[in-house]
């Protein structure tokens, strides 16, 4: 009979992860974000975090861990705990970071669960509202004339407010002074203050600081023009062809959480992102919600694959890394 224990054991431990699994949620679910509050990522993530937390019976409550792009928080929940209660919400910087850091502590396939696409989001970029130019054509004028005592602020190596800022000096030909902050919530409150020139953010965060007139604006990231702002040129059409940055948005818990789980995070997901507020909120923010069927692992997983190849080569290239 002893042989028999051992074998008891193991079905005893399956039962009672899949019991676990059965009767999860049983106390609230935090959600990490990346980036600090305030900022275009913790717009979204608290945006969503109620109808998820409705839907699983449970609040869903947001944790900012900041730093080095949204790398510190990728590791923080790679270690986390597969037990459905650490999930993580990051954007297209999962498919930069391998490319970006020679060290990094994670693998955005090996290490997540994917759960779904989120939503789609475009950029702006805007000066600070005394900056002496009023056009784009006077801007470059400014930024040729000043180089590197134009600052331009951004979240961080990894973060996209950094890569809209490298394809923008790219474009223009101007190397300018960039300045780190723990995300673009800070880096605004910076633009606003007058202590740095320039910002590339996600309209998540610009569209009311823009209809206020508290911030200028030169362009939008995208090829065509926003409904919400229908008198922002892109910056394609002044000029930098082919300038092109929408900000991608993935929803992910640790690996090895109960696939039952992870399901119900989905379902969850699904019902907050087809919640009628937060996709008024959304598309008033001119964010695009993913579509029903991305909005699950295998959706997340087939996209996040393609844009780490989509990036890896072109961040290699330009030999921008951190050691
Ligand atoms: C943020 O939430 O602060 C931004 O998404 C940071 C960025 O990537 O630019």
């Amino acid at each position: 009979m002893r042989f028999l224990q051992p074998l008891l054991a193991a079905s005893l431990a399956a039962f009672s992860v899949a019991a676990a699994a059965q009767a999860w949620p049983e106390r609230p679910v935090t959600m990490v974000v990346p980036f600090a509050a305030g900022g275009p990522t913790d717009v979204v993530a608290r945006m969503i975090a109620i109808p998820m937390g409705r839907a699983l019976g449970q609040p869903v409550t947001i944790e900012n861990v900041v730093g080095a792009g949204g790398t510190i928080a990728a590791t923080k929940v790679a270690r986390a705990q597969p037990n459905g209660y650490t999930i993580f919400l990051h954007h297209m910087g999962m498919s930069t970071a391998p490319a970006l850091y020679k060290k990094l502590q994670f693998d955005p396939l090996k290490d997540f669960e994917p759960i779904g696409q989120v939503v789609d989001v475009p950029m702006t970029l805007l000066a600070r509202k005394d900056l002496p130019a009023g056009t784009f054509p006077e801007l470059l004028a400014y930024i040729r004339a000043n180089g590197t005592k134009v600052s331009l602020a951004n979240a961080g190596l990894g973060a996209v407010s950094h890569l809209c800022g490298l394809l923008f000096q790219s474009a223009v030909g101007v190397e300018l002074t960039t300045v780190p902050f723990s995300g673009t919530g800070p880096a605004m409150n910076a633009l606003l203050g007058r202590q740095v020139d320039l910002l590339c953010d996600q309209t998540t965060q610009t569209v009311p600081l823009i209809r206020d007139g508290r911030v200028k604006v030169f362009g939008v990231t995208v090829p065509q023009r926003l409904a919400v702002l229908p008198d922002v040129p892109t910056l394609d059409e002044q000029g930098l062809k082919g300038f092109d940055v929408k900000v991608w948005h993935g929803m992910y818990a640790p690996k090895g959480t109960p696939q039952p789980v992870v399901e119900k995070l989905t379902a969850a997901l699904r019902v907050a992102m087809q919640d009628p507020e937060v996709k008024k909120r959304l598309t008033d923010l001119s964010s695009d919600v993913a579509p029903l069927e991305k909005i699950s692992p295998a959706g997340l997983r087939t996209h996040l694959e393609a844009e780490i190849n989509r990036w890896g080569p072109v961040i290699r290239k330009a030999g921008v890394y951190a050691d």
